[in-house]
């Protein structure tokens, strides 16, 4: 039972659609990464990675070590990557056998030498993927200098090379030739290291814009995340043939808790930034920017009620947002609310909602709040060959 009545909705059919939808364009013989970091960008780690596992997903990748032992803890037994890199401080949790059920992201000696003395001391080989740095310039060896580091890793007998990879950091940008100068020289490394006769089983690059943009980026595994989720990742549309139909698995809705008349001319909220400018009605809903429903959408944002769009009013608070429902009939106490997601014939996206937040899409999910529950609804509808999330049961 939810007993404020704001929550969001995640419909896990249309993960499973969206997996689909990768699975076709990597084709059968090209893992599949899962990202499920972030509490899978605000869908709820346990249940997306139960999914992911029954889809067989190759891996899951995970940001850090306690959201790789949240997964363990819920049963999840599907290879886990983390893709952050650990501190070179495991003592707390030495001995668990978790450590040696998840994979390490690798870059550093200080760390390799922590997982050798920790995998011996367990007595199991850990396996590690190395990060490349071949333009992103955050974690990782500069790929000039991986082949040559990774010849360090033979004194670590405990530890099992079993990936290299590297990020993009311009995929969503139209031009793709820093794209194409980073797979140039991921490529280039994996050769140099073939030579030196190390192959991994896991070569990966590709997030969700490569995955579709650049199968030239698609090695052995690819790793989408925001696209699994239904959303689009680039700000900007890329061209026709870059698009792939995606279906948006989270909404978020709350009720109507209070409704009154309002005069012209009173203004509303904190600060007074909106004056009614007729006589109307204002609801009052029961969410504001402490569920993650940001203040930068205040006298910006629409939400959807009865089927159509009333317009949020004054500045949204903490817990309270406020709307003008005056044009629409019939509105009442305990009307259910759509803030994103489709109700009726209208839907608002998180595209479009972050736009109008000066947000990119992957914040505003991650963003909703741990006081907001989710409800999980496996029920996918498609109407009229647009892809819709199903109407709340
Ligand atoms: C290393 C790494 N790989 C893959 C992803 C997935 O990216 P996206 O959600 O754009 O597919 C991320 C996300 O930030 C990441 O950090």
């Amino acid at each position: 039972m939810i007993l404020r009545p704001t929550w969001t909705e995640i419909n896990l059919d249309a993960i499973r659609y969206n997996f689909s939808r990768v699975k076709e364009i990597v084709g059968l013989h090209t893992g599949i990464m899962g990202v499920v970091k972030a509490d899978a960008y605000g869908h709820g780690a346990v249940s997306v990675a139960k999914l992911l596992e029954q889809l067989e997903a190759a891996y899951l990748g995970v940001s850090s070590l306690d959201e790789a032992l949240e997964l363990r803890q819920a049963g999840i037994r599907a290879p886990i990557l983390i893709l952050g890199s650990v501190l070179p401080d495991l003592h707390a949790i030495s001995g668990d056998p978790v450590l040696s059920s998840v994979t390490f992201t690798l870059c550093t000696l200080d760390v390799a030498r922590i997982l050798q003395k920790e995998a011996n001391k367990q007595q199991r080989p850990f396996r590690i993927h190395v990060k490349v740095d071949t333009g992103m310039g955050r974690l990782g060896v500069w790929y000039e200098q991986a082949a040559k580091w990774v010849k360090n890793l033979a004194e670590f007998d405990a530890l099992q090379l079993e990936g290299i990879y590297t990020h993009f950091a311009n995929m969503d940008e139209r031009d793709l030739n820093a794209t194409l100068e980073q797979v140039g020289r991921f490529t280039w490394l994996l050769e140099m290291l073939e030579v030196q006769e190390v192959v991994t089983r896991y070569r990966h690059a590709a997030n969700s814009l490569a995955v579709i943009r650049l199968p030239a980026s698609h090695f052995s595994m690819v790793r989408p995340g925001i696209i699994l989720y239904g959303v689009w990742p680039a700000l900007e549309p890329l061209a026709d043939s870059e698009q792939i139909s995606l279906m948006p698995a989270l909404s978020l809705k709350t009720r109507v808790v209070f409704l009154k008349h309002t005069p012209a001319g009173r203004s509303l909220g904190y600060g007074g930034t909106y004056t009614t400018k007729r006589p109307t009605r204002i609801a009052t809903l029961p969410i504001g920017y402490g569920d993650g429903y940001p203040a930068a959408l205040s006298n910006k944002a629409k939400v959807l009620i009865r089927g159509m769009q009333a317009p949020v009013v004054g500045r949204i608070s903490m817990d309270q947002t406020l709307v003008d429902v005056g044009h629409i009939a019939g509105v009442q106490v305990g009307d259910e609310v759509v803030l994103v997601g489709t109700q009726g014939e209208q839907r608002i996206s998180i595209e479009e909602t972050s736009r109008l937040a000066g947000r990119i899409p992957y914040e505003l999910l991650c963003g909703i709040t741990g006081r907001v529950p989710r409800v999980y609804h496996n029920t996918a509808v498609l109407s009229r060959g647009a892809i819709n999330c199903a109407p709340a049961s």
